[in-house]
């Protein structure tokens, strides 16, 4: 096996500014109070993942799940430590990314999979299959800005799934979808995942994360507060309650968002 992406001693660190305007600013500075903080939404994190592994981020609200992601895409850089990932990668890093609002459907999905590395001939020989899957056709002229959340996070992850990635991300794709295209996109990842290509997925539903993946990843404030197996990374994050929710519950299965 070989190495799909290392994390090596990772910081990110962001400036929380406490005032809008230079008045604001200029007054605060007077009365000697502080004008802006810094703080670590990434602290000394280090893991790596071979290829094929399905990784499985979790952690509260805050604890850093999308900057690690945005990191491991390269859309950002980290102020410490190193990322270094290999082959093309593809994915959703936030439901809408690089969707233009005024453009429709339709020239979403060209931008859109030219940002995630495809050509141009390559999406018109995919176009048909990413608009079945979405199944928005009816809207594909439609400005995308007019569509329902969920109608936008069909799209994205429509183009994403159909980019030939060695790395597939996915940040909470799930979340605003509705049942029957949960199942789809969950067959999809499956599907992803038996194809040997690495995923690194972020969730809140811990039925998702079982269901698909063969590690996980639990960020706490920042820092890596368990990496290991599944069932005791959920444990860990105390996501396994309620209990006694029937198997075949399609909730239960697929994971309801919480
Ligand atoms: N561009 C930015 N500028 C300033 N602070 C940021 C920026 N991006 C993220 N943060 C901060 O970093 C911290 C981690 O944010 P992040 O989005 O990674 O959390 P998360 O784990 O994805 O949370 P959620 O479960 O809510 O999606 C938060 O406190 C957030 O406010
Ligand atoms: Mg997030």
């Amino acid at each position: 096996m070989s190495e799909s992406i290392v994390v090596d001693g990772v910081a990110k660190q962001f400036t929380l500014r406490y005032h809008r305007t230079l008045k604001q600013m200029a007054v605060a500075k007077m009365r000697g109070r502080d004008v802006s903080n810094r703080f670590l939404a990434l602290d000394d994190v280090s893991f790596t993942v071979q290829q094929g592994e399905s990784i499985g981020l979790m952690g509260l609200n805050g604890s850093g799940k999308s900057t690690l992601l945005r990191l491991v895409s390269g859309v950002m850089r980290p102020d410490r430590g190193s990322v270094r990932t290999r082959g093309r990668i593809a994915g959703l890093i936030a439901t809408g990314a690089g969707f233009h609002p005024q453009l429709t459907g339709r020239e979403n999905i060209y931008i859109n999979a030219a940002i995630n590395g495809m050509t141009e001939a390559e999406t018109r020989g995919k176009f048909d299959e990413i608009v079945e899957f979405s199944d928005i056709s009816q809207f594909l002229d439609t400005p995308v800005g007019h569509y329902s959340s969920g109608m936008a996070a069909r799209l994205g992850f429509s183009v994403a799934i159909h980019v030939d990635s060695d790395i597939f991300l996915a940040d909470e794709v799930l979340a605003v979808g509705d049942k029957p295209f949960k199942k789809k996109c969950m067959e999809r990842m499956q599907e992803i995942r038996e194809s040997g290509r690495t995923i690194f997925y972020v969730s809140h539903a811990p039925g998702s994360v079982r269901k698909m993946c063969d590690r996980a990843i639990v960020l706490e404030h920042g820092r890596v507060g368990f990496d290991g197996d599944v069932a005791e990374g959920i444990r860990y994050l105390k996501y396994d309650e309620p209990k006694g929710t029937p198997e075949d519950d399609i909730d239960d299965e697929l994971g309801s968002d919480v």
